[in-house]
């Protein structure tokens, strides 16, 4: 049974986030691609963006084919299954794609291309033909098992499910484990010669635009994430009080006031800072003094290379090639604290709604490094849906206009 082939899409009307607040600001986020499925709708969610029910007895064509495009490394383009048992997976993984199946011929996972999670958009096609399934990648064979599938015509049960962007049964059944989100745009369809009319938002509330060009970063739309400060970066053993505490990021936004970044301890109260004014860059330790520094006069966009440094005897800020520092009176234990401890959050783009401070920032954060190590937005203990993990949209997105060298 060769699941491929048959496909039909007929998605369901985006679902979009619960909180009414959280839509009025999926509102503000710049238009997309009109023709274009965000894949990656709601955070954490094993749901499919859509679900697809087939008869297999109206199926004439034995290919399928779709343009996908990401910068999210791993997760599920789209499942099917049929009542028998048989199910079929294509996703990524470490940005490659892969085939995960199981039927009564066999159990089986493979991979094969390039890597696609480039932000471009690249044309998949599927065939079943006979026993083999073909896989094509931007017009050229990428990948080809035979013997894995019994024909199409001879398949017992007349019904099949496909479910872009999403599982249909519990990830524990995957053959090899993926990453259930999927951040990824799927448009210009032709599942199994069918072709099946849909309307974005037709639920009533605007679904998550995919961006007409797509930037590294990811784009916060005044959602935050939250992480674990104790499971993100495994501290190295230090010598007693030469704990320090180390980000690196880019920012591309509009002229703003908003919280670009938080740590919390255990009570949540904010223990450090760093957050946008529309003049200046504001780093805050608590007990250990703020940092300011000005923004580039008459250009609030691109503040790129942001550095903030906490160590023993001192807290440093740096934007670009300007840089400020102010010595610590004494080590940021509280910090320490808050960073190791089982409770300590860091906050990106929003603080908790009980926590005071500044607002939700706007806009894309890119190059995110914490100790060292890049920040991936999926390892986050929640994410609001009102973020775009994995890509920031293009200057043709940016909701300011605004030309910096
Ligand atoms: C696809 O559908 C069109 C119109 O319904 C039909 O003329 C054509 O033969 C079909 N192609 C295949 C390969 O089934
Ligand atoms: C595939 O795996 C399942 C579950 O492990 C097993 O029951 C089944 O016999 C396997 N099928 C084949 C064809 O190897
Ligand atoms: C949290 O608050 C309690 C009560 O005010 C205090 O005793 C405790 O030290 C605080 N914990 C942290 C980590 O600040």
């Amino acid at each position: 049974m060769a699941l491929p082939a048959t496909l039909l899409l007929l998605l369901l009307p985006l679902p979009v986030a619960g909180d009414p607040s959280q839509d009025a600001l999926l509102f503000q986020a710049p238009q997309g691609d009109p023709e274009a499925v965000n894949l990656g709708v709601r955070w954490g969610s094993l749901t499919p963006t859509g679900v697809i029910h087939i008869d297999l007895s109206t199926v004439t064509s034995a290919t399928s084919s779709f343009e996908f495009r990401t910068r999210d490394a791993e997760g599920p383009i789209f499942s099917g299954d049929t009542g028998g048992g048989d199910w079929f997976v294509l996703g990524l993984r470490r940005g490659q794609l892969e085939v995960q199946l199981q039927n009564s011929v066999t159990n089986l996972s493979a991979a094969a291309g390039p890597r696609l999670d480039d932000g471009r958009w690249h044309r998949l096609s599927v065939s079943s033909e006979g026993h083999a399934v073909l896989l094509e990648l931007d017009g050229a064979p990428a990948l080809t098992l035979r013997h894995v599938a019994a024909p199409l015509a001879r398949h017992p049960l007349p019904t099949m499910r496909i479910a872009p962007g999403g599982l249909l049964w519990p990830p524990t059944r995957l053959l090899d484990p993926l990453d259930p989100a999927m951040d990824g745009c799927m448009r210009r369809w032709d599942w199994l010669n069918q072709t099946v009319a849909w309307g974005q938002g037709s639920s009533g509330g605007p679904p998550k635009p995919c961006f007409r060009t797509l930037l590294p970063g990811s784009f916060f739309a005044g959602g935050g994430a939250i992480f674990t400060t104790a499971d993100l970066v495994p501290d190295p053993p230090a010598p007693e009080g030469g704990w320090e505490l180390v980000v690196e990021l880019g920012v591309r936004a509009p002229s703003q006031t908003g919280l670009i970044l938080a740590i919390t301890d255990a009570n949540t109260s904010l223990v450090l800072s760093l957050s946008l004014t529309p003049t200046a860059l504001t780093l805050r330790l608590d007990q250990g003094g703020q940092l300011s520094l000005p923004l580039p006069p008459g250009c609030p966009c691109p503040v790129d290379a942001v550095g903030l440094h906490v160590g023993p005897a001192s807290l440093s800020l740096r934007l670009g090639a300007q840089h400020t520092c102010t010595p610590l009176a004494a080590p940021a234990l509280r910090l320490r604290t808050a960073w190791t401890s089982p409770h300590g959050r860091l906050h990106l783009g929003a603080l908790p709604e009980a926590a005071e401070g500044p607002g939700p920032f706007q806009g894309c954060l890119h190059g995110l490094q914490v100790q060292g190590q890049e920040l991936d937005l999926d390892a986050a203990l929640a994410k609001s849906n009102a973020i775009w993990s994995h890509g920031c949209p293009g200057n043709g997105g940016h909701r300011v206009g605004c030309t910096c060298p």
